[in-house]
């Protein structure tokens, strides 16, 4: 695999800027941004984003893109930290694989890992035999052996993929993984992806070591692990503009925060040109910090939550959990510009430069005004009149009772940890809905496999955006609802790595 030539425009820009004056990651840094895995093929039929009234099938004429994607131990330069850690292809991010709705995504992928592995493609309606999840979907990739995922992306947006085993996603196996929209609307000059992560691996305690300290001392955190304060009832109560998640933010300090694999000391850089409009696509695929996010001396106009379109609203800064993707514009002015990607309640941030002009680097450690200014929150978002999936009778409600056990960090729905509960059931066709009852002092990035749902808020007439990871704060309740249209045994999970290992998961199950 590799750069490959693509035909489409939109593309065409965003590899002319890689290869021209537009807008690239810095070549030191050694990130490919474009990887087009998709023969680029437009495809029949409208809109790609309508909600599906049947499981996603491939479309006639519709061709398939090819990618290996190899799990391996490989040597990774953090910027100033040089780490031995878990990859794909040795890269990281992993490779970024870029196609169109309605194409087949074939990833072969091998496992060079001591340890058996998969691969979960984050916030796709995928047929579920695909959906990595080892004993639901399928059995683990055992060391030595391969497997090859073969399914239609139905819907364009921003999405990741990972492993759905252990803590492995912690040791850098991820990348992003761009659905293009074949009638895309919005208008940009060029497009970068930025992932998010938080770092321990070998700079501080690994995941596993970090987890069992987290387990031995409860919450009340001894060495790497926390050390912020205590969790108590009454957090809802200092919800405010410094703390949109509540008072207790995470539950690790992580030694790095990192845009695109890259410290704060040796930074991504982003090039452009000034007054350029860039499409920045956000993933957070980091293991329990939300980052806040802003581009000093810019406003950020929001465009998409998690792959779908919003009405968009622009704001200052925008708060972004484990798992959420959101695209953002930016129009550039002139200079050297400081992307910060604040880790909520953690006195850390994340660090990427914009350089459109000359002008000094900023320092890492800058804060721009604009993060405490109006964060924009997935309560600030609507979904776009084509992908609504507009007000019918509600056939299933399922009450999800999130709570944990602060002295054994073991983390529950409705009681229940790990897979203790029977499936929650559906029946294809219903508009099932889902009503999260948080009862615990910290906020859950709760993600639901195979679908993308729709936020409901109490009383209010207005839309909601389409999501696949909706944050729920401590002590609040929110209620998402969703079209059973694609038959399978689907993962709902807490999209925090530590809740989700010490037990926040459930299934949900049907049948054609
Ligand atoms: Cu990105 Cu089940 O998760
Ligand atoms: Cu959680």
């Amino acid at each position: 695999m590799g750069t490959r030539a693509v035909t489409t425009r939109r593309s065409f820009l965003a590899v002319a800027g890689l290869a021209a004056a537009g807008l690239a990651v810095d070549a030191s840094t050694g990130h490919r941004p474009q990887r087009a895995v998709g023969r680029l093929v437009r495809t029949a039929g409208g809109r790609q984003v309508r909600p599906r009234e049947a499981p996603p099938a491939a479309r006639p004429g519709a061709r398939a893109g090819a990618v290996r994607l190899v799990a391996e131990p490989a040597t990774v330069d953090l910027g100033g930290r040089t780490v031995e850690t878990w990859t794909f292809n040795g890269e990281l991010p992993g490779p970024e694989l870029r196609l169109r709705a309605g194409e087949v995504l074939r990833a072969r992928l091998e496992n060079r890992l001591p340890a058996g592995t998969t691969v979960h493609w984050h916030g796709i309606a995928l047929r579920y035999r695909m959906d990595g999840v080892p004993g639901l979907t399928q059995p683990a990739v055992r060391p030595g052996e391969g497997f090859d995922y073969e399914f239609v992306v139905p819907d364009p947006g921003t999405y990741f993929y990972h492993p759905h085993v252990g803590l492995q996603v912690e040791r850098g196996l991820y990348g992003a993984l761009v659905v293009e929209d074949p009638d895309e609307t919005v208008r940009y000059d060029h497009e970068a992806v930025l992932v998010l992560d938080d770092w321990t691996h070998q700079v501080g305690a690994s995941p596993e070591a970090t987890l069992a300290s987290l387990r031995r001392s409860g919450m009340r955190h001894s060495g790497q692990a926390g050390g912020h304060g205590h969790h108590g009832a009454g957090t809802a109560a200092s919800f405010g503009p410094s703390s949109p998640l509540g008072a207790d933010a995470g539950d690790v300090r992580h030694p790095l925060y990192l845009v695109n694999g890259r410290s704060p000391r040796a930074p991504a850089v982003l090039r452009a040109r000034p007054g350029q409009r860039i499409r920045l696509r956000v993933v957070n695929a980091a293991a329990d910090t939300a980052f806040r996010l802003a581009l000093g001396g810019h406003r950020l106009e929001v465009t998409h939550a998690d792959g779908f379109p919003v009405r968009p609203v622009t704001g200052d800064a925008l708060l972004i959990a484990m798992g959420e993707r959101y695209d953002v514009q930016v129009e550039l002015g002139d200079g050297a510009f400081p992307l910060v990607a604040l880790a909520e309640g953690k006195d850390a941030q994340a660090f990427a430069v914009v350089r459109t002009g000359r002008g000094m680097p900023p320092r890492p450690g800058v804060r721009p005004a604009e993060l405490d200014r109006w964060v924009v929150t997935v309560a600030d978002l609507d979904a776009d009149g084509a992908v609504d999936l507009g007000r019918r009778r509600v056939d299933r409600t399922h009450r999800l009772v999130l709570d944990g056990d602060m002295a054994t960090y073991r983390w529950t729905i409705n009681g229940h940890a790990h897979h203790g509960a029977a499936p929650l059931p559906a029946r294809q066709g219903e508009r099932v809905r889902l009503v999260f009852e948080n009862r615990s002092p910290m906020f859950h990035p709760m993600h639901l496999h195979g679908h993308t749902f729709q936020v409901r808020r109490a009383g209010e007439r207005r839309a909601g955006p389409r999501k696949d990871t909706v944050v729920v704060r401590p002590l609040e309740r929110v209620t998402v609802e969703f079209e059973a249209d694609n038959p399978g045994r689907w993962m709902l999970h807490c999209h925090n790595a530590y809740h989700q290992a010490g037990g926040m998961m459930t299934t949900l199950a049907y049948e054609r």
